[in-house]
């Protein structure tokens, strides 16, 4: 971004009123939860630096991911925007109850990612039950919130915050089903495949969609496209069930394939309507972002914005592709799609907006912590989405040789890795000494006016 005469006179004019001190963040209440899942991520990096020289396999670097990083988020971040959304500003919780539900969430996910990996039984059942009944709780909080809404505009928010959330009951049951060896064999597989689907696209999938609806614009910093809030909510609904009858098709096909005889034909039709449906209505909330990026250039985060709208419809459509002919339907390509290029990168986004909310007690330190982000913007979220497009190559392309595939998959890896690392750089570095004559901020120098 060029920096101009007149920016240099609106970064002057911001230099008055920079000491200004502040009260408390208004995502105060996500610390816990952002600590806990900063942990998770930093355990999630070495694992995956480490290759497979770790223990647990595939399956504890992808639940140390969306367990520890991003299930504790998106339990902190629902409450936190359904308080908010409602008109009650604040939980109405004591600060201690926040900690300690955060921390119980925090050890349950250990409990249980530690009783899978070393095959131990009760950490494993001990530690899927806290991770429940945290999230469990949760459902009541966000009744509580709807009951008391002071305005209706956003209750449907918080409507598809508990389907979301019971989703992850149904899901995580019978994820801890799987775990404990009570599922028969001849449907295991699709209660594999439902447990993933209702997590990855219920679970996670809903609750970002329907945060993208009302918290996409504030990160691009404009205003919500007139129409587009009543179409997305539209669609997001229209995606549940979309899930729903998928799942439905899953079970079915499973049935079908230990049947025989071909009896999974009808099934193959249930599950592809479905997910088809779903596909739809991602692209329907994707759409108007999608445009709000190319059209304006308010906030440095837009970059990451636009390519999680466009993952996100290209996971889902990768999903539906290989379900329809037949293939594993969750593999590494898949997981680099969505949980990488559409879950880890939204995160990175959204905790590159709270940072300087959360650790600027003034607005000179706030503006220190904007202008950071907007260094390298491209180049990180490039870094990133090169990494995702080498693996998913490297994972997907059919006929391709293990001579190419290997180092394919290496680099779009080490991408991944280095730019995670420099987004956690910019978030954790320390604030150091403040000078509000040296703050060049392009996003700061805008933030206070209104968005057009
Ligand atoms: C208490 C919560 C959970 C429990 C007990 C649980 C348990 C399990 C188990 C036992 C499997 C292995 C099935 C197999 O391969 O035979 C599995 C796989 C999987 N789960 Fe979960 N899970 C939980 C939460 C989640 C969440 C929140 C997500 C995503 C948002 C998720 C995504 C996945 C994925 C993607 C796989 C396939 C992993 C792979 O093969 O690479 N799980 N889970």
């Amino acid at each position: 971004m060029g920096y101009g005469s007149e920016q240099v006179d609106i970064d002057r004019g911001l230099v008055g009123h920079r000491a200004t001190p502040l009260g408390d963040s208004p995502f105060a209440r996500n610390a816990p939860a952002i600590g806990i899942a900063i942990m998770y991520g930093l355990a999630s990096i070495v694992w995956l630096s480490a290759g497979q020289a770790l223990p647990g396999g595939r399956w504890l670097v992808t639940h140390l991911f969306t367990l520890g990083v991003l299930t504790t988020l998106l339990w902190s971040f629902s409450r936190n925007f359904a308080a908010r959304f409602t008109g009650g500003g604040d939980l109405r919780e004591p600060v201690a109850a926040t900690w300690a539900l955060a921390l119980l969430l925090g050890a349950s996910i250990t409990s249980m990612v530690t009783g899978r990996a070393i095959n131990a039984h009760w950490p494993l059942v001990i530690g899927t039950v806290g991770i429940m009944f945290v999230i469990a709780m949760n459902v009541v909080t966000l009744r509580r919130l709807r009951a008391r809404a002071h305005n209706d505009r956003f209750v449907w928010v918080v409507r598809r915050y508990e389907n979301a959330h019971v989703l992850f009951l149904i899901s995580a049951g019978l994820g801890g089903m799987l775990g404990a060896g009570v599922v028969p064999g001849e449907i295991y597989l699709g209660v594999r495949e439902a447990h993933i689907h209702l997590n990855v696209l219920g679970w996670a999938g809903l609750t970002v969609l329907t945060t993208l609806v009302v918290f996409g614009p504030a990160l691009l910093r404009v205003r919500i496209e007139p129409g587009a809030e009543k179409r997305a909510s539209d669609a997001v609904l229209r995606a549940m069930f979309g899930l729903g009858i998928g799942t439905l098709g899953l079970f079915l096909r499973s049935l079908g394939r230990s049947i025989g005889d071909g009896a999974e034909g009808p099934a193959m039709l249930v599950l592809a309507a479905g997910f088809a449906i779903y596909l739809q209505a991602v692209i329907v909330v994707a759409m108007p972002l999608l445009r709000a990026c190319r059209a304006h250039d308010r906030s440095p985060l837009r970059w990451s914005l636009a390519a999680v709208v466009i993952w996100l419809p290209v996971g889902v459509a990768i999903d539906l592709a290989l379900l329809v002919v037949g293939r594993q339907s969750w593999n590494v390509g898949l997981a680099v799609a969505l949980l990488i290029g559409v879950f880890a990168q939204l995160i990175l986004a959204v905790l590159l907006y709270v940072t300087p909310m959360l650790r600027g007690r003034d607005f000179a330190s706030r503006d220190v912590l904007i202008a950071r982000t907007e260094r390298l913007a491209r180049t990180r979220t490039a870094t990133l989405n090169l990494g995702v497009v080498l693996a998913l190559v490297a994972d997907l392309t059919p006929g391709l040789t293990t001579t190419f595939v290997e180092p394919l998959m290496r680099v779009g890896w080490l991408l991944v890795l280095l730019a995670a690392v420099a987004h956690l750089v910019v978030i954790l570095w320390p604030l150091g000494r403040v000078d509000p004559e040296q703050v060049r901020s392009t996003a700061a120098a805008r933030y206070r006016n209104p968005p057009g």
